[in-house]
This record gives structure tokens, sequence and C-alpha cells, in this order.
């Protein structure tokens, strides 16, 4: 009796799904990115204790596996051999009697600092204790760790945590740790409510605070998270070191967004070379993103697909948000203004069909994609070349006459992303919104390339130097994408390629 129950809801089930039985499974729900990793079911916000290590790149993240709304949180893990393709793990890290895993990172112990054996990964993350915020207490949070002698497949939490007790400052969290090899000492940086505190350590265990940096600077709109402090080369091949401060609220477009910040650290201080606060993506979308450690001079950002103002509230259904796509930083100058800009990292071409590649495009008003290169498949990369700087609107659409548009004011020297017709947009007031940025490169000609998931645009505009990510839920899927422009555009060069899911 019960067997044919079963039988015939399966065979109802299979009915009901007919020839879209493909959105019922796992990975191609309606609205799961294709290209982006998120979990297989629940909630996540940040991205954790990102680590490189024997081949493979070790995603942990901030998970709530009971709910698609935030809650207690855990670490849970994914790994992937390319930056591409993501295998989830089981969940690292549960919380405990001190509390929730809230953010952090990881590191490859080399030599064996902490004792916990040669190479052992060791992640460093906060203790939030849910009942100490309760009752309004000001040191809730603190600082601990845990390790793995099994490439990160099970983890022991410390016996003496925490490692750095609080203060008495109600917002100290996500530390980011790296080495600093001049002084043999590991360095966390510290998001301490509205500046970051660094501290060092001989052996990841006892913590000296060494100085505290950005009261005074960069944007205040919000409080202080989710620091990272990383070097890159400039043009001359001179090390510049860049310390990231995700801030929430206080973006640029409103809601979470991350600013950085260029200088010199000597093992206690940073120093900043200017007063200017920049941006490392201007989109509503990516927050919380940090860097891998153990990857050498190559520095592989990758941050939270989405934006506190209504990450708990986006149309879901199995799981809620994802994260970017991983992004290579470089410091590029533009004028006399040094930047990070941010780039899709190379292994993306793995899922890359082969390229249409059209040439010397006039724009007309508007100009069907499709007519020239065939049918678009999303996900796609589009990589467009103007050869001046103009008007111009790349515009994603379905027959439901929903759109996203991504383009350039030349008046106000803005790229823009508007997804205010984008469907379903009205969960929350400030999500149909158009979103811009200003352009930083003082080039001539313009390059933009889009990366296109089901539901996100992530834009990389003059090689990166401005960089827009925004999430969307058209009510079908986005088919067409036409390019308009008020002037007669060229574009000297249009490449389109198909992007294969990743799942
Ligand atoms: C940032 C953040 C972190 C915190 C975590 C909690 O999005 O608020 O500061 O550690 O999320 O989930």
């Amino acid at each position: 009796m019960i067997k044919t129950k079963v039988f015939f809801s399966l065979v109802s089930i299979m009915i009901a799904s007919g020839s879209s039985s493909k959105a019922q499974q796992l990975y191609h729900e309606r609205h799961r990115p294709q290209i982006h990793f998120s979990p297989k079911q629940k909630w996540t916000n940040d991205p954790n204790g990102m680590v490189y290590h024997n081949g493979t790149w070790h995603l942990f993240f901030q998970h709530y596996p009971d709910s698609t709304i935030w809650g207690p949180m855990h670490w849970g893990h994914a790994t992937s051999k390319d930056l591409v393709h993501w295998q989830e793990q089981p969940i690292a890290l549960y919380p405990d009697s001190l509390g929730y895993i809230f953010s952090g990172s990881a590191v490859v112990d080399k030599n064996n600092t902490a004792g916990f054996g040669k190479n052992a990964l060791v992640a460093i993350f906060t203790h939030h204790d849910p009942q100490g915020e309760k009752e309004k207490r000001n040191n809730f949070q603190n600082q601990s760790i845990a390790y793995s002698t099994d490439e990160g497949r099970t983890w022991t939490k410390y016996a003496g945590n925490p490692v750095l007790k609080n203060p008495g400052i109600t917002d100290f969290r996500d530390p980011k740790v790296c080495w600093y090899e001049p002084q043999k000492k590991w360095i966390m940086t510290l998001a301490t409510k509205d500046r970051i505190t660094f501290y060092s350590s001989p052996d990841l265990k006892g913590w000296t605070k060494e100085s505290e940096f950005g009261k005074e600077l960069g944007a205040h709109g919000g409080v202080w998270e989710c620091p990272d402090l990383f070097q890159l080369d400039d043009d001359n091949g001179k090390k510049v070191w860049v310390l990231i401060v995700s801030i929430n609220p206080g973006g640029p477009n409103g809601g979470s967004a991350t600013q950085y910040f260029l200088g010199d650290f000597d093992g206690s201080r940073f120093a900043p070379v200017d007063t200017n606060t920049r941006w490392i993506d201007y989109g509503p979308d990516n927050y919380a993103g940090i860097t891998w450690s153990n990857t050498g001079n190559r520095k592989i950002f990758l941050g939270w697909m989405s934006n506190w103002l209504y990450a708990n509230i986006v149309p879901a259904t199995t799981w809620r948000n994802a994260m970017t796509i991983a992004r290579e930083l470089k410091l590029k100058r533009t004028g006399n203004e040094m930047y990070v800009a941010s780039e899709p990292v190379a292994e993306l071409k793995k899922i890359q069909s082969k390229p249409v590649v059209l040439h010397n495009i006039q724009v007309q008003k508007s100009f069907d994609v499709a007519s020239k290169a065939g049918k678009i498949t999303f996900p796609a990369r589009l990589d467009l070349n103007f050869e001046k700087n103009s008007d111009y609107s790349i515009v994603l659409s379905n027959d439901a006459g929903e759109e996203v548009a991504i383009g350039y004011n030349k008046a106000q020297q803005q790229y823009y992303i508007d997804r205010s017709r984008s469907g379903q947009t009205n969960f929350q007031k400030d999500f149909p919104a158009r979103h811009v940025a200003p352009r930083l490169s003082k080039a001539g000609s313009m390059d933009l390339s889009l990366i296109l998931d089901v539901n996100s645009v992530e834009m990389f505009a003059d090689s990166g130097l401005t960089v827009m990510t925004s999430i969307y839920f058209p009510t079908k899927p986005f088919t067409h994408i036409r390019i308009e422009s008020p002037e007669n555009v060229t574009i000297k060069k249009l490449t389109v390629s198909s992007l294969k899911s990743i799942w």
C-alpha cells in the first residue's frame, strides 16, 4: 500500500514536471545561478576561510543549514580544482557553547607555529555569543581558532578558545590573518566597529595589539566588517599594501559595499598613500569579499553576491544567495591615480564556448546581437570594445517585457546598471533602481566585459577599473540582448560566448 502510494506520487511528480523536469533538479531550480557557487540548500552570506592548499581551492561560507533566512551561523565548505566548478563538502564548523561561527579566514601553518602539525590548515574566526548579544553585553564577539590536518575534511576547535578576547567593543569580528615574513609573525586584521585593529602573534594562539586604522578615514555610513590585508605589485614592480574594508550600510549605491585603501604596512601600522575612498565594486551586490591565502603573487578575490538591504527576502526556493565569480586583482594606474582592478579569472575560459567574434558593428539606434551572432544562450559572456567614449546601453530582455540595461552615460562619465524593470523587484523598496559608477579610466576607447548568469550581471569596464555587480529576478529567463545608442556608435569588436553550467 505504502509502496504503491510512493510509486504514484513519483509518477505524478514526473508528469507535473513534464518537459521542465530539468528545472526541478537540484542546481537547476528557477533563479539558480549556473556559473556561480551557491549552497545546495538554505542560507549563505559571506565567503570565509578561503585558502589554496595542495591544488585545492577551499571556499568556506557563512551558512545556516536549517533555513533560507539568516540564523545560527556555521561554516559551510566547498572545494574546487579550478575556481569555476565547486563541490559542496560537509559542514566544517558548527556553533558551540561559545556561540555562532561568524566570518574569518584560514591559513596554511607551514612552519607549525601553532603546534597542530606542519602544514595544518588553521581557521581563525569570530565566535558570536547570541546570549551575550541579547543581554546587551559589549563583549559577545571573540576570536577563536580551529585546525585541520586532513586537507580541510575535518576540523578540531582549539581547547584554549577564544584566543583573542573582546576588550569591550560591540563589533569585534571577521579576523583575516596573513604571515608577515620580514618579522616572521602572523598579522590579524580585525574589524572593530568604525576602524581596523591590527594584532600580531607568533603562534596564532596569543595575540598582541599593534595599532588602529581608519577612524577618521574612508566611508563611515555603517559598521566596518570583513577586512583583508595583502600586497599587490604596482606597474614598476614595487609592492603596495591593499587594505580592504567592507561597510554596511554606506555603500556608494546604498547598503553593503567594499571599500579599500592603498598604502604601506610595516608589520605594525598601516600608512595610507592618500585619503581617497576607493571601491572594489560599485554595484549593489558584492559584499564581504576577501582574497584566498597561500596563492603567492596571484591575488584572487570573491565576494557575496548580495546586499543586506534585501538578502533575507530576495525570491528563493531551496537556497538563498550566491557568491560572485572569482576575480583576479591587479594594481592599475590611470592618470596619476592607482586603483585595484578586478577581472574574471582566466580559468573561466574552461566553461566558455568558442566565441563568435564580430568586427566594426555600426549601432544605429538599436542592434540585435542575435542578428549577427546567432541565438544567445545564457549564461553568456560578452566582451565589447568601443572605438570611443560614447553613450550606449546593452539591454537584456525577455518576452514578458522585463529588462536590465547596462551602459555608459558620456555626459556624466558614469557606467550604470538599471534593474528597475527587471521582473520581481517589489520585495524591497530600494531593489528596483538604476545604480551608477564613475568611469575612472582616462582612455579614449572603452572596453567592457559582461559575465551574465541567469540572474546576475558582473560588469568589468576598462580592464576592470570600474566594476559593478547586480542581481535580478526576471519572471521568465532573459533570452535577448540588444545594444542601443542615440549616436551612431561603432563597436570595434564584439565577442559573444556562451558559458556552460558548472552544475
Ligand atoms: C558581514 C557579516 C560579518 C559577520 C557575518 C555574520 O556580512 O555581518 O561581519 O561575521 O556577516 O553572518
